[in-house]
C-alpha cells in the first residue's frame, strides 16, 4: 500500500488491485465498465499490462484504486512477479457460461499466492450473468468454491453493469 500527499495535502491511499483469470472471461471489460462505464462487444485480448487508477469514495474518504489488467493467455502476459508485486487486492474472474474457466480458478489462486502476500483481499467473480441461457456454472458452485478458499464472491455482468461496482468496492472496503 502506498500512501502519499497530493496537491491539496489531503492524505490519499493508493491500493493496487490485480485482475486475473482465463482469457476472454471479461477482465478488461469489467475494468472498462468500472472505470469508464464502457463496454466493448468486440474487445481484443489484452497484450502486456494495462492499468487504470480509479477514485472511490469509501466511508466519506477518497481512496484510489490502481487496477491492473493483463492477458489470461500465457503468451501475452507480462512478467508475473512484477504484475503481482505490491498487490493488496485481487479479482479472480471466470465466465459462468464456460465451465473450463471455472476449472482454472485453482491454478489462478495458486499463482496469486505464489507471487503475493497471503493476506491479499480476494473476490471470486463469476462474470457474464447476462448469458443466463448459456450458464454452465451454478451460482451455488461459485459460492461453495469461494467459501472453501475463504474468498468473497459475486456474480457480475460487464455487459449490463450488474454488480461490477459492488465487486470492486467489496475488495477496496475490506482493504481499507
Ligand atoms: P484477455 O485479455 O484475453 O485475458 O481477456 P479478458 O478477460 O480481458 O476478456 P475481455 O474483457 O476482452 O472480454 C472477452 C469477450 O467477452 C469480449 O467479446 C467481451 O465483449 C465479452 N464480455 C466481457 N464481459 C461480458 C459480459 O459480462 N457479458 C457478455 N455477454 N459478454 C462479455
Ligand atoms: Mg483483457
Amino acid at each position: 500500500m502506498a500512501s502519499y500527499e497530493d496537491e491539496d495535502h489531503t492524505q490519499d491511499y493508493l491500493f493496487k488491485i490485480v485482475l486475473i483469470g482465463d482469457s476472454a472471461v471479461g477482465k478488461s471489460n469489467l475494468l472498462a465498465r468500472f472505470a469508464r462505464d464502457e463496454f466493448y462487444s468486440n474487445s481484443k485480448s489484452t497484450i502486456g499490462v494495462e492499468f487504470q487508477t480509479q477514485k472511490m469514495d469509501i466511508d466519506g474518504k477518497e481512496v484510489k484504486a490502481q487496477i491492473w489488467d493483463t492477458a489470461g493467455q500465457e503468451r501475452f502476459r507480462a512478467v508475473t512477479s512484477a504484475y503481482y508485486r505490491g498487490a493488496v487486492g485481487a479479482l479472480v474472474v471466470y465466465d459462468i457460461s464456460r465451465r473450463q474457466t471455472f476449472d482454472s480458478i485453482g491454478r489462478w489462486l495458486n499463482e496469486l499466492h505464489t507471487h503475493s502476500d497471503m493476506n491479499v483481499v480476494t473476490i471470486l467473480v463469476g462474470n457474464k450473468t447476462d448469458l443466463q441461457d448459456a450458464r454452465e456454472v451454478g451460482t451455488d458452485e461459485g459460492k461453495a468454491l469461494a467459501e472453501a478458499h475463504s474468498l468473497f464472491f459475486m456474480e457480475t455482468s460487464a455487459l449490463d453493469s450488474s454488480n461490477v461496482k459492488a465487486a470492486f468496492e467489496t475488495v477496496v472496503k475490506e482493504i481499507y
